[in-house]
């Protein structure tokens, strides 16, 4: 065991031991109608959180005066519960202390492993998770990450004390729009970055204030999470096929007519390909010859490794008709939830009346240490080393790809971001491979949750930003082990 880890099972095992030594509070509903008496009814009630692992070897029961005020019955009440508890050998009295729960054969913090986790059909050890979504905790910059969260509360406790501003702690929002412009070109200023707690959060307030937009042209295949999120808000979505050759077929727009459109231009959703210079163009052009907003969200343009990013759409566009979204999920920290979107000066009026209602749902101490962690330019360190690490696990991929598997698969969608894409060659289909993958201990994902239409037959995603190098080379040896018997 690790030492850090053993610390942190010290602590654990203190804090539990510290609880322990207070009196636990319960509400049980007692029912003043019934015919069963009350003290019976509060001995089912102890009895069943014992049973369910909610009361644990080792607490402390209420003493006889605090339930009988808290529930409002008599002393005597609950005095007949305790004894018949104790009678029955489900609690155990200490003398000048109290009540505690004498239930369970093994000690409180066994009881609650055992019940509370449920067991992985894996020892944790052997699952390597090639989740695009993850982050390796060896590559996060926790020292400086740290600095930056004691220094927002050093420098900024009494904005801290007073509730953000709805659209996010103004330094920030004005850092994102230096960074936005710079990365990608856009050009805006703080008033028009809204940052807020995830895209698909993001994504659902922009659809209340474009609620006169109700035709949503929307990537075939394309980033589900969103789709499912104007299905939800009863929009129609309207499939735009987007072809392996020639990325997004623009006639489906002028066929279609959407009022608003939602691409991922510089880093496709599943596919991996980017849209040439020559096709922003057009779709920009396509989407104002049908008076379509359009929705470009630019998740993960941070990682593009053989070619420098192509400018925004945003950085392209003439019109008033483009929200920009970006997300700190890919290329910091997932579990932060920050995503922020920059929205067009005609939208700024309804958005900041939305805002009123849903206040900000981003913790301001987050935002402020992002903003200090931006401006020491320690995001700009972490970013530049993030990439050469990336471009090292990549090329690791895809060597260990090619070596295990030859010409049984086609590897593509590797240009950009933290994942490449398998076309699996084996005969077998994207369910069979994951579920095979999933018994020897691998976790690969599947693509055909991204497509309205014909899903391709076995096409799996792998990222690689949440493992090591070793975990790559591991992983890639036992899904070999699994499909290639
Ligand atoms: C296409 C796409 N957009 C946006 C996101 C970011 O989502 P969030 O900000 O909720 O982490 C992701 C992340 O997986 C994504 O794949």
């Amino acid at each position: 065991m690790k030492q850090n880890e053993k610390g942190h099972l010290i602590t654990f095992f203190a804090r539990q031991f510290e609880r322990s030594k207070h009196d636990m509070d319960v509400t049980p509903f007692l029912d003043r109608e019934s015919t069963i008496p009350l003290y019976k009814q509060l001995i089912d009630y102890f009895k069943n959180n014992m049973h369910d692992g909610a009361l644990r070897k080792g607490m402390k029961l209420p003493s006889k005066r605090s339930l009988s005020n808290k529930l409002h019955i008599s002393q005597t009440t609950v005095e007949r519960c305790y004894e018949q508890l104790l009678a029955e050998g489900y609690i155990f009295s200490r003398p000048r202390s109290g009540m505690y729960v004498d239930y369970g054969a093994v000690s409180c913090l066994h009881y609650k492993g055992s019940q509370g986790v449920r067991s992985p059909k894996h020892p944790a050890s052997t699952v390597i998770d090639f989740h695009y979504g993850h982050v390796n905790s060896e590559d996060f910059p926790l020292h400086s990450w740290k600095k930056s969260v004691s220094l927002s509360y050093d420098f900024h406790l009494d904005r801290l004390c007073k509730p953000s501003d709805e659209f996010g702690e103004h330094s920030l929002r004005s850092l994102i729009a230096d960074y936005v412009y710079q990365a990608r070109g856009v050009n805006t200023s703080a008033d028009h970055v809204y940052v807020g707690s995830t895209t698909s959060y993001v994504l659902t307030l922009l659809c209340y204030v474009l609620d006169e937009c109700q035709r949503v042209g929307f990537e075939d295949p394309g980033y589900p999470r969103s789709r499912e999120i104007f299905t939800l808000l009863k929009k129609e979505v309207v499939p735009l096929r987007v072809d392996h050759t020639e990325g997004l077929l623009l006639g489906d727009i002028h066929s279609t007519k959407p009022d608003l459109i939602y691409v991922t231009p510089s880093h496709h959703y599943p596919l991996g390909s980017r849209m040439t210079l020559q096709k922003r163009v057009e779709l920009l052009q396509s989407a104002e010859d049908v008076g379509a907003y359009i929705i470009e969200d630019d998740y993960d343009s941070e990682f593009h490794y053989t070619t420098e990013p192509l400018p925004s759409l945003h950085a392209l566009a003439k019109r008033d008709n483009l929200i920009y979204m970006g997300t700190f999920s890919r290329s910091f920290l997932p579990s932060l939830r920050l995503s922020y979107m920059i929205l067009p000066k005609s939208l700024l009026p309804r958005m900041q009346k939305l805002t009123l209602l849903y206040k900000q749902t981003v913790s301001s101490s987050q935002q402020l240490a992002l903003a200090d962690f931006m401006e020491r330019r320690e995001w700009t360190i972490h970013l530049n080393k993030m990439r050469t690490m990336y471009t090292k696990k990549k090329t690791v991929l895809l060597n260990e790809l090619k070596h295990s598997f030859g010409d049984t698969i086609h590897i593509h969608g590797h240009l950009a971001g933290p994942r490449v894409l398998i076309d699996v060659l084996l005969d077998k289909g994207e369910k069979q491979l994951i579920e095979e993958a999933d018994a020897a201990g691998v976790k690969v994902y599947p693509t055909s949750h991204a497509y309205l239409s014909d899903t391709p037959p076995a096409t799996l995603q792998l990222g690689f930003s949440g493992l090591t190098i070793e975990d790559i080379q591991n992983g890639i040896q036992l899904l070999k082990e699994a499909w290639v018997r």
